[in-house]
């Protein structure tokens, strides 16, 4: 079945989980397309786990380009969804229309995804009357991490508790149709969650009472023996697979 905007607003009323994966690469892509995952998120973690870098503030349009039209071309039924990186759409409004408008019009992708609250509302409306489909994403926003003072968890006093909820509220208000909450307290999580009336919350690190679940595709299998966020499962460890096979490869060879 096809997954589109409409399909995960009724998952949510449905109460039927949404499950999100990041992907960078056609051939992944296909096998979680294949493998039932309802949306494929091209995240700006790419930089991170894809590129080498130390943060997400270096990806560029171009990087997000080629990788979603890579995504894309492997994935059938899933929601393709491109992550907007730093820069491309703080700095006005007209640049964050035309840059997810190139999203759609280069890639392929049906929808884009954000960072921030109440102060990108005004795009996300403009976004939505457009018809571009916009995810949200608060909590930990890492395109801010300077600001933030490192990768940590969100929400924790009652003030930020508050303008989390209502940052939720406003985000659905300007047409969002779903909102990853990244590093959220459990029980916060919940509470936006419950008040959301048509926006699907889809956690990371944010407990388990989100309408969906979203996890960087590296870290669900185990790809590096890197750091590893605490609240991570690992469902493989390809690491010392892949790190097994190239080495009985090389040997061979030898
Ligand atoms: O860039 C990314 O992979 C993300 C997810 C962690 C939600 O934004």
């Amino acid at each position: 079945m096809k997954n589109t905007v409409s399909t995960l607003r009724q998952q949510k009323l449905d109460g039927d989980k949404i499950t999100m994966l990041t992907a960078y690469d056609y051939s992944t892509a296909k096998l979680m397309d294949e493998s039932g995952v309802n949306a494929l998120l091209i995240g700006d973690s790419l930089g991170m786990v894809m590129l080498g870098y130390e943060d997400t503030l270096s990806v560029t349009m171009e990087d997000m380009i080629h990788h979603t039209a890579a995504v894309a071309r492997g994935a059938k039924d899933a929601l393709v969804v491109a992550d907007m990186p730093f820069m491309s759409y703080q700095a006005s409004v007209v640049d964050g229309m035309y840059n997810a408008a190139r999203f759609l019009k280069e890639t392929g992708c049906a929808a884009v995804k954000l960072e921030g609250g109440a102060e990108v509302c005004e795009l996300v409306q403009k976004l939505t009357q457009a018809g571009i489909p916009v995810v949200g994403h608060i909590g930990l926003t890492p395109q801010s991490v300077n600001q933030l003072g490192g990768f940590k968890v969100q929400g924790k006093s009652a003030e930020a508790a508050q303008k989390l909820l209502d940052d939720a509220r406003a985000l659905e208000q300007a047409g969002a149709f779903a909102i990853v909450l990244e590093c959220v307290p459990e029980a916060l999580a919940a509470k936006v969650t419950e008040s959301l009336k048509t926006a699907a919350t889809i956690g990371i690190g944010a407990g388990k009472y989100c309408d969906g679940q979203v996890l960087v595709c590296n870290d669900l299998l185990g790809y590096t023996d890197g750091f590893c966020p605490k609240f991570v499962k690992r469902y493989a460890d390809l690491h010392s697979e892949m790190t097994a096979a190239f080495k009985a490869y090389a040997a061979d060879v030898k």
